[in-house]
């Protein structure tokens, strides 16, 4: 058996297409969606990253502010930075370039971000809502996994679904997501990770298997139930080398998988334009 593929960028297309109708429908109303963004020193590869995000947004009508700090900024300087876009009401979402230099605390300074502006959905204070099935921001990847599923019609209601790793960005987050009272959602959600030395016990029931770890190949054909689907998540980047948790021999067993590449990852970016959109129209005064 050769799996069916679960690609991202037809749902990323989708999910983009709805936001560029709704930020034209705003700017319509005078409001211009913004997301601002603040890079710290020089690195190249941090500054192609914050260019591709300015296109990306330019091309759906979102504007860009941009704040770029010297490499020897203190946290005072990148807080307060933070603090102006989180004040400034033409910005309705705010990305702090990753990894910032290791004499600043990203997190701590992010930590004062109005967190409906938050388009990551990673601020504390949208975990809490999320664990208290409250709305907020979603996290990017999580929610994009349910897109992904129910764009490519695989119920997930009432089924097994098995997610390896429990971390902050996608495991934990997803398995808060996945299990909420919806129809996308619903499933019944198992966590495995370290301290479950023998989890391909509980992979291999799952109906739907996500790979959250970021360890390289950990999921192998025997892992997988036959004729399950197969969310790959977890990556590690050997420079430019993307190397994904799911080896590629598991689409022999799988019912259906994501690709190598142009899996989960459209599906991010297209979440996070989804939030700014989302915040955006909060803030919009009422027609
Ligand atoms: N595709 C995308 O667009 C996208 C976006 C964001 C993140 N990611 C990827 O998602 C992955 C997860 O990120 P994260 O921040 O949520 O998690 P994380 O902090 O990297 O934690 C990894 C998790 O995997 C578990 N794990 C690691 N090795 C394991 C092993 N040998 N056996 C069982 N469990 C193991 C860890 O268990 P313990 O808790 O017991 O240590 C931990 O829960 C990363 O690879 C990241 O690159 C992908």
């Amino acid at each position: 058996m050769t799996a069916r593929l679960l690609p991202g960028g037809p749902v990323a297309e989708r999910v983009l297409a709805d936001v560029t109708a709704r930020v034209a429908a705003l700017r319509s109303r005078g409001v211009v969606p913004g997301l601002a963004t603040i890079l710290v020193g020089d690195d190249e590869a941090s500054a192609g990253y914050i260019r591709i995000k300015q296109r990306q947004a330019a091309g759906l009508g979102i504007a860009s502010p941009h704040a770029h700090l010297p490499a020897g900024a203190t946290q005072e300087q990148l807080v307060s930075a933070v603090r102006g876009f989180s004040v400034d009401p033409a910005v309705h979402g705010l990305l702090v370039q990753h990894p910032v230099p290791g004499h600043l605390d990203h997190d701590a300074a992010l930590a004062g971000l109005d967190p409906d502006k938050d388009v990551d959905g990673m601020h504390p204070v949208n975990t809490g809502r999320l664990a208290a099935g409250l709305p907020g921001p979603l996290p990017c990847t999580p929610a994009g996994i349910e897109e992904l599923l129910a764009f490519h019609g695989i119920p997930v209601a009432g089924r097994e679904v098995v997610i390896l790793g429990r971390g902050p960005t996608l495991g934990r987050p997803l398995a808060l997501l996945l299990s909420q009272k919806r129809p996308t959602a619903d499933a019944a959600v198992t966590v495995v990770h370290t301290g479950v030395p023998d989890w391909g016990r509980y992979t291999r029931r799952a109906e739907i298997l996500v790979a959250a770890a970021g360890v390289p190949g950990i999921v192998r054909p025997e892992h997988v139930r036959p004729g399950a689907t197969v969310v790959g998540g977890g990556v590690r980047y050997e420079g430019r080398r993307l190397l994904p948790d799911v080896d590629e021999s598991c689409a022999e067993v799988a019912g259906a998988i994501t690709p190598r590449v142009g899996g989960v990852g459209p599906t991010t970016v297209a979440m996070l334009f989804r939030n700014l959109v989302d915040a955006a129209a909060r803030a919009a005064p009422p027609d």
